[in-house]
């Protein structure tokens, strides 16, 4: 019993001792250190099971600026929009590209020989501009378009169909997505099965958190999915398309095998399809639950299609036409629901001047996170009522894009940042942007669309997925759907 005792004591004055020589103190230029009850984990429980609820309990406790420990890791929060722009453009003391590869290795096993950020960046962004934006376009709404009709051929027009929202939105726009971007369109279903499964661990992957089954199931769509999306696979690849091509032909250049190919390739997957179902769902969800807000889209929609056919592409008027409640209800739906993270690493000491006037000292290997979601989106001294989907949030009485928005009395420059900002923000924004807005124009002028219960409400939010892009729902929002006659 003696020796069980002094074992014990032997054991917490080890522990002690590791946690005075390891534990880490704050300078007094320094940022206000929480370190959390743990040692080394500090607050990565908290953090993994609900970024938000934590980060804007540490904002309360500690204000727009402090470091927290999280597994071993020490991460400088900054919330003050107004700062931003000192760790965004910043390219000599931060740096962007360590993250990105060890999350690339992390969850999608992929190692590029040379990995080169800028090189890259320039290829996606020479991908979604100019006459590839538009052929990605046209191939979008073609295949969106193709996807409905057949659904229609199914069910007729008198035929009342029960599904979930979310699945709906996701399902389609994967598929139309899929087929834009890789061509394939034998395997479209199959690559949609494994791809909502690795999308659903994805977030405990990263972490990583997974039980042994998760692992074994994450693992399993993985490697189908590799064998699924190469295109000289056992299916045997028809044609490539013009993106996935270009992609391919851009790894080897670099020196990528056949196998890395085939990972990142499933990478591009994720990065290009994960969003705009999702986005979809709130969107319409939130004008289901607001008659309102979905008679002024109603108006908008029966403006811009006015003899609306599935076998003729509306894309050109959507285009050219301004539909600014339909671009304020985006707006508002991507405030409530699009939560990524901006991650930098710290790599030469830094003083950073937040807008306050107030100076602090950044060590060099600790990271920096900007959690927009957090504030400017949801921050109640900007937005009033943050939680309420308000649709013309972001319209002014002229019908004008409202863009004057202010917090203490000082005008924000930035009040919504859906889709990031600085050297890694979305490429496909203005692609997203149509996608979604014929997607919903589309959708509401062929399908008369209602909830199953007029009193449901909305989902609540997975808060496992804060970080990861638009969020998702923690379960669906059930609806009857049928196509409207005569089209
Ligand atoms: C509502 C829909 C979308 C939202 C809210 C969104 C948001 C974002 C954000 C915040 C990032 C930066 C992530 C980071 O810092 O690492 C990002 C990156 C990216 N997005 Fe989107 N996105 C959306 C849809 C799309 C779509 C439809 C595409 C393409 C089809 C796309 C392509 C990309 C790509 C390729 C990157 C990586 C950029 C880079 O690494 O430099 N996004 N997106």
């Amino acid at each position: 019993m003696a020796t069980t005792l002094l074992l014990f004591l032997l054991l917490i004055g080890f522990l002690a001792l590791l946690w005075l020589r390891f534990g880490r103190s704050r300078r007094e230029d320094e940022p206000p250190l929480d370190k959390g009850l743990i040692p080394w984990l500090g607050h990565a429980l908290e953090f993994g099971k609900d970024a938000a609820k934590f980060l804007t309990r540490m904002k309360r406790k500690h204000g727009d600026i402090f470091t927290v420990r999280v597994a071993g890791q020490y991460i400088t929060v900054l919330l003050d929009p107004n700062s931003y722009d000192a760790v965004l453009y910043d390219t000599v003391s931060f740096d962007s590209s360590r993250k990105k590869e060890a999350l690339m290795k992390k969850i999608f096993s992929v190692v590029l020989p040379s990995f080169n950020p800028d090189k890259e960046r320039a290829w996606l962004e020479h991908h979604f501009k100019g006459d590839c934006l538009d052929e990605l376009r046209v191939s979008m709404d073609t295949h969106l378009r193709a996807l409905l009709l057949a659904d229609q051929r199914d069910l007729g027009t008198a035929e009342w169909r029960e599904e979930g929202l979310f699945d709906l939105c996701y399902s389609l726009l994967f598929r139309a997505g899929y087929m834009a971007f890789f061509t394939r369109d034998d395997n479209t279903d199959a690559v949609y099965k494994q791809f909502r499964n690795f999308d659903k661990l994805l977030p405990k992957l990263a972490r990583p958190n997974l039980s042994g089954a998760e692992k074994k199931s994450a693992t399993s769509s993985q490697e189908t999915l590799w064998q699924l999306l190469c295109p000289t696979g056992p299916q045997g690849g028809r044609d490539s398309s013009f993106w996935q091509e270009s992609y391919l032909k851009y790894l080897g250049e670099e020196g990528v095998d056949a196998e890395t190919q085939s990972r990142a390739l499933l990478m591009q997957l994720w990065t290009t399809q994960c969003n705009a179902g999702p986005a979809a769902f709130w969107l319409l969800g939130h004008l289901l639950r607001q008659p309102e807000a979905m008679k002024a889209v109603r108006t908008e929609v029966r403006g811009v299609m006015q003899e609306p056919s599935l076998r003729h592409s509306p894309l050109e008027q959507l285009l050219t036409h301004k539909t600014p409640v339909f671009d304020s209800v985006l707006r508002e739906t991507l405030r409530l629901t699009a939560a990524a993270f901006i991650f930098r690493e710290v790599v030469a000491g830094k003083r950073l001047r937040l807008s306050s006037g107030q100076e602090y000292c950044l060590r060099k290997g600790d990271k920096v996170c900007l959690f927009p979601f957090v504030s400017p989106q949801m921050d109640p001294e900007i937005h009033q009522e943050p939680e309420s989907f308000k649709y013309k949030r972001f319209l002014n009485d002229d019908m004008s894009e409202k863009q004057s928005f202010y917090k203490g009395g000082r005008r924000m420059a930035y009040y919504n940042m859906p889709w990031g900002a600085g050297g890694n923000s979305c490429v496909g924004e203005q692609f997203a942007i149509s996608t979604l807005k014929t997607f919903v124009f589309t959708v509401l002028s062929h399908l008369e669309l209602k909830m199953c219960e007029p009193t449901d409400t909305l989902p609540l939010v997975n808060p496992q997925r804060y970080g990861f892009g638009m969020l998702q729902p923690s379960g669906d929002l059930q609806i009857r759907y049928r196509f409207k006659r005569n089209r």
